[in-house]
């Protein structure tokens, strides 16, 4: 059990799943059998996270970047949603998570927004946990495609402010990103939730995605509500005693 309190538990953590082709080399496999894994680490991760009380979970599952990767590697990734729609679509729902998919559906074939539209469907009334999977996504096309739908929408440029903007990107319907947590060991962003990251606080480990379970979790937001969160401001002056 974590012996975080409540009060001290992040609403919305994001996570790169990096480390699934290093796990599965380590066990002589091909990189896709790690990806395989993952999938099964990410069910069981949104689980344990639900049961600590963080309501929104991201997840970088393809990156705009991802395309670069070898033709199989690419079409094996697009093929395990699919597999992993028909094999957990059930069960998560009846964990009441709550999906939704964000990025650049217009790139992406026909059945594969079909089964995004159906985990969406099927999951849409969910409130245990939101768990927000980001696929052909990058920070910037975020921001850019923000930008392009403000401008479409005929917004001045005197009502374009921070709140406005944001109300363009992805994650819209999530709060503030809390914990931004990324596996595998590499320190950076790679171009994930650039916008959302601003005041996120950092978690970054060794442990490749599949091997990250309860532990690393609760290792996670151990760290997390141990840090002094200022938001660019300063630490409230401690009380002192005056004779
Ligand atoms: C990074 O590991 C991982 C990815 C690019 C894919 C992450 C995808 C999953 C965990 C599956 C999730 C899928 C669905 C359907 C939600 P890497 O391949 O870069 O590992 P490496 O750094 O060890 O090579």
């Amino acid at each position: 059990m974590s012996s975080v309190a409540q009060q001290d538990i992040p609403q919305h953590v994001a996570i790169v799943m990096d480390g699934n082709g290093r796990w599965a080399k380590k066990r002589f496999m091909p990189r896709f059998f790690g990806h395989k894994a993952g999938v099964d680490t990410l069910v069981k991760v949104v689980n344990h996270f639900a049961d600590r009380g963080v309501k929104y979970l991201t997840v970088y599952a393809f990156s705009s970047e991802n395309w670069k990767r070898p033709e199989d590697e690419v079409s094996g990734l697009m093929g395990l949603v699919l597999v992993a729609v028909s094999k957990y679509l059930t069960k998560m729902a009846a964990d009441g998570i709550r999906i939704r998919i964000i990025g650049n559906r217009e790139t992406v074939s026909q059945k594969l927004r079909d089964a995004w539209e159906q985990a969406e469907s099927v999951t849409e009334g969910n409130s245990r946990i939101t768990l927000s999977v980001a696929f052909n996504y990058g920070g910037r096309w975020d921001i850019v495609q923000a930008c392009q739908r403000l401008l479409r929408e005929g917004v001045p440029p005197s009502e374009v402010n921070e709140e406005t903007l944001g109300r363009y990107t992805a994650l819209s319907y999530a709060p503030e990103l809390d914990l931004f947590i990324r596996t595998g060991g590499e320190l950076r962003i790679s171009n994930f939730l650039l916008w959302q990251t601003a005041y996120a606080e950092m978690f970054f480990t060794d442990c490749l995605w599949p091997d990250f379970g309860k532990e690393e979790i609760d290792r996670a937001l151990a760290a997390y509500a141990a840090r002094d969160r200022r938001y660019g401001g300063l630490r409230p002056a401690p009380l002192v005693a005056h004779a």
